[in-house]
């Protein structure tokens, strides 16, 4: 201190001192806003750095930039000491101003910080604190502790200094910074602290901290202090606790994933009224490129998953030109080769290249997920990765499009699980890195806000920049870190600083380090509606189709591959027949269903033979017996009723209104009709108030003759249709029979229904 102190008085000359105080009485002129200068350090252009100018920019501040290009050698600030090189960047600038007395001068960092108001509005409150110089505060003293009892008390207020916001006359500041004479990375806020806490020069210079973030509001120690605060045009914070609405809005230390939150609304990224001000930034219309970028997709099978073809199908048929497609897939599971092998077959000259990786090379997950990120790495030619789990059903064809159009290093498409609020991304992270709920996550999963949003962690399918895994990611290994997840393994590699000892370094004594500031923004769009999740969980692969049991834990991709694609227009256009008196016949399953469904049957292939004893039904006996094999045989009974619950119930109801039904049924079961074996079924009444009956498939094709005729109306129906059933009524008025079968095989699916 004393050496400060020495310094100051060698270069300090009294006389100019007081004939240039600036006397702030409350009559005295508003500083007009073209005196106010900003200046700020930025080595480079990182995101934090490019949000910060956008902040500046939208409230037309005067910025210049010190340091772009160099190399950054003022230490690892955040976790150690450091931004002396700031300070000595500040002092060569002020030097060049020192002529401009009545120059307001905001020095400020920019990677971590933005504005939430403009420049009139800081200078109005720069005059109101009657100080020459502010400094921002903060509740927590760093980097000495035992500086203490040094600071002048507050009675109410954060009492120390924090050196990432200071205002104040130009010649005044000059008259700090000139002060400097430290190495590169020595600590600028231990610097500034000193000259603070010398009271002569405290008082000369009158240096003051903006205590109750009039100004500068450090988010550091200070989160439970600040709100949202959302005015028509734009959003900004407010500190409930001085009640003030701080104009530059600063992520300290460890609370940058909170300023990304903050900085997703301030000053004009989004609010109630406008919706998101930023989102058309920087965008690429590729419609206007001469050729559509190159990507490498990532496709990841690291447990057994449902509706994988369904997952193929998807890519097979996004909208982008499948020649710009390089397909790399991991596959870890032994279950799916079968699905993998007919997606090859089918689609290896569909795309530029195709690669699989397959569980006989034990990769980990990690592993493979490095390999995949690799690919695209090496080859200079790859400009997108995108990464997927085959869980992501990408039910937008335009996805892979709209991201690239989007124009940001790493972002991905918004997808939850249907109807739940589990998504693919966090808002906030816990202080030990899990997962946190932020305020807005509900709100941005059901896109009651919509935009684009920085977030801390994502995982399922994103795109990353090829520019950006040859530079900033060009590491190789960066889904594997300490216990984490893969993905959280990457989101904190992108997210955080790193630092590297630089190898050339003339003199290997000096603290020399080469930072690269990484501070990756991720964001995630729910611009629009790319699809959702599928869940993996209770995936039971022991069946021969095993998607056909997916009707409860994933009922919307359930029914997109097993129900009729015309089955919602029975309701909507009453679009079915009657083709004999209360016989209704309705489209209820796709042909996959129908085809899934005898496979099944097929594999299990213990048919009954058709005799008159039958230990699987009560009392042993069936007079009208059936070659056939129950549901409960393959374990598929829940499944059964809750799809007559959930499909045929409906249109029970439509058809014979007024009738409620219970949806209950002991007897479901498939038939199988051939010449060898069984090929008709004798006239009988069902056991049932109604039943349905659908044939699985095609009359012409598969066999000859079949049909049903109902001898109460001397009516046949004799084209059955596949993926068609009948529903009509059961016990009493209409007796009918299996008509014979003449050629090949015909399987119907059958329930008496309300026994
Ligand atoms: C910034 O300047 C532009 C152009 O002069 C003006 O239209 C705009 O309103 C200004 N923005 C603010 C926040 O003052
Ligand atoms: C696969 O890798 C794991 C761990 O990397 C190892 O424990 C296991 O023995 C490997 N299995 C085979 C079949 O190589
Ligand atoms: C999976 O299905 C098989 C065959 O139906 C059954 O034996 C087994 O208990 C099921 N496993 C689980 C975990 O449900
Ligand atoms: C659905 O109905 C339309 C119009 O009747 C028909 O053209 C189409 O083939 C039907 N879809 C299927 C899968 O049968
Ligand atoms: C039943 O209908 C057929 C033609 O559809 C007709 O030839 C036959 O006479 C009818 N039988 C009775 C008993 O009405
Ligand atoms: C029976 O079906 C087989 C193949 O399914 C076919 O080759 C044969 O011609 C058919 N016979 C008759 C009489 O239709």
């Amino acid at each position: 201190m004393e050496y400060y102190n020495l310094f100051f008085l060698l270069c300090f000359s009294w006389k100019q001192f007081i004939s240039n105080a600036h006397s702030s009485d409350s009559n005295q002129q508003l500083i007009p806003t073209e005196k106010l200068l900003v200046l700020t350090v930025a080595t480079q252009e990182t995101d934090g750095y490019l949000r910060f100018m956008q902040s500046a920019n939208y409230f037309n501040y005067t910025i210049k930039v010190l340091g772009m290009g160099e190399e950054w050698r003022g230490g690892d600030v955040g976790s150690s000491i450091g931004g002396g090189q700031k300070v000595r960047l500040l002092k060569e600038a002020m030097e060049a101003l020192t002529d401009q007395e009545d120059l307001v001068v905001l020095s400020v960092d920019s990677y971590d910080l933005i504005f939430a108001g403009g420049p009139e509005e800081i200078l109005r409150k720069f005059q109101e604190a009657n100080h020459n110089v502010l400094f921002a505060a903060e509740g927590l003293i760093w980097p000495d502790k035992r500086l203490q009892e040094k600071y002048p008390s507050v009675r109410s207020g954060k009492r120390f200094l924090n050196s990432g916001g200071i205002i104040g006359y130009a010649p005044y500041v000059n008259k700090i910074v000139e002060q400097w004479n430290l190495h590169e990375n020595d600590d600028d806020q231990l610097f500034y602290t000193k000259i603070y806490l010398d009271s002569f020069q405290r008082e000369t210079l009158n240096i003051g901290l903006d205590h109750k973030s009039h100004i500068f509001q450090n988010l550091n120690g200070a989160i439970d202090e600040v709100l949202l605060k959302f005015g028509t045009k734009s959003a900004r914070v407010r500190n409930t606790v001085y009640d003030t609405l701080p104009v530059i809005i600063h992520g300290n230390a460890n609370t940058k994933m909170y300023l990304n939150y903050l900085g997703n609304y301030i000053p004009n990224a989004w609010n109630y009224e406008r919706g998101c001000g930023v989102c058309d930034h920087n965008m690429v219309d590729l419609s206007q490129l001469k050729e559509y970028p190159t990507v490498m997709v990532g496709v990841f099978i690291e447990q057994p998953t449902p509706f994988l073809s369904e997952f193929f199908q998807r890519l097979v048929t996004l909208d982008y030109p499948k020649d710009k497609l390089n397909i790399f897939v991991h596959n870890n599971e032994v279950y799916h080769e079968r699905d993998i092998q007919r997606f090859w077959e089918e689609s290896k000259d569909v795309f530029n290249s195709f690669k699989v990786v397959g569980p006989e090379e034990n990769l980990s997950q990690g592993e493979a997920r490095n390999m995949g990120m690799g690919l695209c790495r090496k080859d200079l030619g790859c400009d997108f990765y995108l990464s997927m789990d085959t869980d992501v059903m990408l039910t937008n064809r335009q996805t892979l499009k709209i991201l690239i159009e989007q124009n940001r290093k790493i972002i991905g498409p918004l997808v939850t699980r249907h109807g739940k609020l589990w998504s693919n991304f966090w808002g906030a992270l816990s202080l030990d890195g899990y997962y946190a709920r932020s305020e807005d996550y509900i709100d941005i999963v059901q896109s009651k806000r919509v935009g684009v949003w920085n977030i801390p962690y994502m995982a399922h399918i994103y795109l990353i920049k090829g520019e950006v895994l040859r530079n900033q990611l060009k590491e190789r290994n960066h889904f594997v870190l300490e216990k984490l997840d893969p993905d959280m393994a990457l989101c904190r590699h992108a997210r955080e600083l790193t630092n590297h000892r630089e190898k050339d370094s003339p003199n290997p004594e000096t603290f020399h380090m080469l930072r690269v500031p990484k501070g990756m923004f991720m964001y995630i769009t729910n611009r629009h509606e790319f699809g959702r999740l599928i869940s993996t969980a209770n995936f039971n692969t022991s069946h021969y189709n095993s998607d056909l049991w997916q009707i409860f834990e994933n009922p919307v991709d359930w029914k997109e591959k097993y129900i009729h694609p015309n089955y919602t227009r029975i309701f909507t256009e009453n679009y079915l027949e009657e083709p004999c008196p209360d016989v209704f016949w309705f489209p209820v399953f796709t042909e996959r269903a129908c085809d899934e469904l005898v496979e099944e049957m097929e594999h299990y292939g213990s048919w009954s033979g058709g005799s008159h004893e039958d230990k699987r039904i009560t009392g042993g006996y069936e007079t009208v017996p059936t070659d056939d094999i129950h549901m409960k045989q393959i374990g598929y009974d829940k499944e059964w009723l809750h799809f007559i619950r959930e499909f045929i119930s409906p249109v029970t109801l439509k058809v014979f209104s007024g009738y409620y039904t219970k949806g209950y049924a002991v007897m479901n079961f498939v038939v199988k009709y051939t010449p060898g074996r069984q090929a008709y079924l004798r006239p009988h009444h069902d056991s049932s108030t109604f039943t349905i009956n659908v044939a699985l498939n095609s009359k012409g094709t598969d066999f000859q003759g079949g049909g049903c005729r109902f001898h109460r109306y001397n009516c046949s129906v004799d084209s059955p249709r596949k993926g068609w059933s009948f529903m009509h009524p059961g016990r009493l008025t209409h007796l009918h029979e299996g008509l014979p079968t003449t050629n090949g095989t015909r399987y119907i699916a059958v329930s008496f229904i309300d026994p």
